[in-house]
């Protein structure tokens, strides 16, 4: 961890249309996160931790307020330049998998390597091996998706959101779908792979069992940031 803040948030708000009127789904958020944190980002359902996530990851503009990627400021992206940021720079997992059916672990996580413009050779192959050993898969990669369980799974999705080396990962509920055991175990990869790699990483989570894992926990309740 360093003092660099790679996440910033400066007063956020997000208002939807609704029909007769507006929502109010964000109310004025602020948030900075360091390089290296792993953060949790808690809430009952509704409280606005996706959309806050899709807003700080680029995928949906605040109605107002300002968000800062490291040095830059969103705002001042084409929306080219931040198609290329989220491609290079970010990792995505949510809640549900999405592993290519067809692809065995190792090539899932090659072809997110791929998809994030890196070259295929010999170092390329290290990198792809040393991830999926990192989330303690160094046992199935040549397991198709179906031959895993969801936990397994969803830590080859882990290995391939770390695989490019991103500076930022963004995780979405990314245990609601596993049993209280492999939860914590699919949270502490993320604590240690971003201590490894010394990556950012944003996860949202409402199970209060997981939350000793965190170095920062962000609390928000009704768009509101409580804590
Ligand atoms: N496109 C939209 N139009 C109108 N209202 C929306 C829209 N997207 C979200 N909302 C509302 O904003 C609020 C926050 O939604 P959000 O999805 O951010 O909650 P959340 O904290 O992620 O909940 P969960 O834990 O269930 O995933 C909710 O009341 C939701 O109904
Ligand atoms: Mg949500």
């Amino acid at each position: 961890m360093s003092d660099k803040i790679m996440i910033k948030g400066a007063g956020i708000t997000r208002v939807f249309p609704v029909p007769g009127g507006e929502f109010q789904a964000l109310k004025g958020i602020d948030v900075e996160i360091g390089e290296g944190v792993f953060a949790i980002l808690r809430g009952r359902s509704g409280s606005g931790k996706t959309t806050l996530m899709n807003i700080l990851s680029t995928l949906d503009d605040p109605t107002d307020g300002d968000v800062w990627l490291g040095d830059e400021n969103v705002r001042s992206l084409s929306q080219r330049a931040r198609e290329n940021f989220r491609r290079k720079r970010m990792g995505f997992v949510f809640q549900s998998v999405s592993l290519i059916p067809s692809l065995n672990a190792y090539q899932n996580v090659e072809f997110a390597l791929r998809m994030a413009g890196g070259r295929i050779n010999r170092e390329s192959a290290l990198r792809v091996e040393e991830c999926l050993k990192k989330v303690g898969l160094g046992n199935r990669m040549t397991h198709m998706p179906a031959e895993m369980s969801g936990g397994e799974q969803q830590r080859v999705a882990i290995a391939r959101a770390f695989v490019h080396r991103p500076s930022i990962i963004f995780a979405d509920e990314p245990t609601a779908e596993l049993d209280s055991a492999m939860a914590a175990k699919v949270t502490e990869t993320f604590k240690r792979m971003s201590r490894e790699e010394n990556i950012t990483v944003l996860m949202t989570t409402h199970d209060v069992g997981l939350m000793g894992a965190a170095d920062e926990i962000i609390e928000l309740e009704a768009g509101e940031r409580i804590s």
